[in-house]
């Protein structure tokens, strides 16, 4: 899969896919956009209502790395622990990945390689962490569940089956009670099928150069 390497409003990096005519972040800032998305609405979020616990974080397309690499400045900054489980199936090529994090704060604390023997847990400090290389769709694992999911799937346009009231279920009985889930995708009809597989919806600002995003939550 060939991609390509985008600077992005905010001076940082994202990758453009030709095949799919898709960005992996905002092109109005990939720093900002999983800063406010998925550190600020979720995990910070997360922290505020469950106190000091350690959250078990579920990431939909690790992608570059960027959302695990600032939950880990995050959880360093407040000196707590995450154990963080992430799906891709498609992981980029190490060279690939060295040129979108070169010189980049949040990739300094990353596991390297990132994509290493799928399926183990991997431990760091105040990290555990286990990659799976495997399409949410046909992820069958048991016996997990979840505290906070970052869905940072590519949009809805390019990859429906992702984002339909099927999947919101499966990921609704992983998920435990007073789970969050947030994605930077503010569309009525993703909305609609995460109300239907029962997930307490709200919408919220977005993301520079996006008027909202969605967080959802599993009612306790
Ligand atoms: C919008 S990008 C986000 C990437 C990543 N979070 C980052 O910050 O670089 C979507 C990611 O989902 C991955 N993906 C594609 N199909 C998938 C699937 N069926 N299940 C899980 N992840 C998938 C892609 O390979 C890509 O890395």
């Amino acid at each position: 899969m060939k991609r390509e390497l985008k600077q992005t409003k905010d001076g940082s990096y994202t990758w453009f896919l030709p095949e799919l005519q898709e960005h992996y972040h905002s092109v109005h800032g990939a720093l900002q956009e999983s800063s406010h998305v998925f550190i600020e609405a979720g995990l910070r979020h997360w922290w505020n209502l469950h106190g000091n616990q350690i959250p078990h974080i579920l990431e939909v397309g690790l992608g570059s790395g960027l959302n695990l690499g600032l939950s880990l400045e995050e959880a360093h900054a407040r000196q707590q622990s995450i154990c963080y489980t992430a799906l891709e199936p498609f992981p980029p090529e190490v060279s690939e990945l060295a040129l979108i994090q070169k010189d980049q704060h949040w990739a300094q604390t990353l596991p390297q390689p990132l994509y290493l023997n799928p399926g183990a847990w991997r431990k760091a400090h105040l990290l555990e962490f286990c990659w799976l290389q495997k399409s949410l769709t046909e992820w069958h694992q048991e016996g997990c569940s979840f505290d906070l999911i970052y869905f940072d799937a590519f949009a809805p346009e390019k990859q429906a089956e992702l984002w339909t009231e099927e999947v919101f279920s499966m990921l609704y009985e992983r998920a435990k009670p007073g789970a969050v889930w947030v994605s930077y995708c503010a569309k009525g009809a993703v909305k609609r099928a995460l109300k239907a597989a029962g997930w307490h919806v709200e919408a919220l600002p977005g993301p520079p150069g996006k008027r909202e995003m969605t967080r959802a939550i599993k009612q306790a």
